[in-house]
């Protein structure tokens, strides 16, 4: 039986990944994941792993280009694909917000006319601002979006948060939390069906270790 394939976010949750993988059972020799290969197997050759930008990670396992797929739930959300999403991980945490200037908080956005919002997530952004009954121009951008007020481009952005280091250090607050988000398994429907014995055993295997996780941080 060919071996499954798992698109891997590559960046910020990569290693998050493999660890998670290596913990399961399924470690990389680490020359296989040192170079800019996108594409090797774990050490028993059960996985092949491709490295894929995080927004392309949905697309991959919906089209069955990947069996399975680690991605955030935020890219998740925007990319808005039929995937099925069996298992929270617990790594990558972080919150989608509306952010802008401190001066912004006296603002009464559904008063003020031709407000501009910049974000990497023009789905979600417009979901929020019709929630909110809220009438903004969305302005998409591919990343820095903190970048966007400070040069006039925008008023105000939707965008992730970590540490928060970003905003703090471009004069930026947090007007709203919109959703948390963590790194997420995702699967493609048919392959789950297809694949069964062998996707069951992962997916037990990856639960079991993310529970083992949570047991060691509530302990703590
Ligand atoms: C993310 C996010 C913020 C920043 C938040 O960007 O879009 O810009 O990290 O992290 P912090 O709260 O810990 O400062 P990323 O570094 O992924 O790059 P990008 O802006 O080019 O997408």
């Amino acid at each position: 039986m060919d071996s499954l394939i798992v698109a891997l976010p590559k960046g910020r949750m990569q290693d998050d990944a493999l660890d998670l993988f290596a913990a399961a059972g399924y470690p990389c020799d680490p020359e296989a994941t040192a170079g800019r290969k996108l594409v090797f197997t774990d050490a028993r050759g059960a996985f092949r792993f491709i490295l894929a930008k995080p927004a392309d990670v949905p697309t991959y396992v919906e089209y069955g280009a990947a069996d399975l797929g680690i991605v955030g739930q935020d890219v998740l959300r925007e990319a808005n694909r039929d995937l099925y999403e069996p298992l929270g991980l617990g790594f990558g945490r972080c919150r989608l917000v509306l952010a802008g200037p401190a001066a912004a908080r006296e603002r009464d956005l559904r008063l003020d006319t031709g407000v501009r919002i910049a974000s990497k997530y023009p789905r979600l952004a417009r979901e929020f601002l019709q929630q909110r009954g809220l009438a903004a121009e969305i302005i998409p951008l591919n990343g820095s979006v903190e970048l966007a007020p400070a040069v006039g481009l925008a008023d105000l952005l939707i965008d992730l948060v970590d540490t928060g280091r970003t905003l703090r250090e471009n004069g930026l607050v947090i007007l709203a939390t919109i959703m948390e988000s963590q790194a997420t398994l995702v699967v493609n429907r048919a392959s789950h069906r297809l694949r069964y014995a062998a996707m069951r055993d992962i997916l037990d295997r990856l639960a079991a270790e993310v529970a083992r996780r949570q047991n060691v941080a509530e302990v703590r």
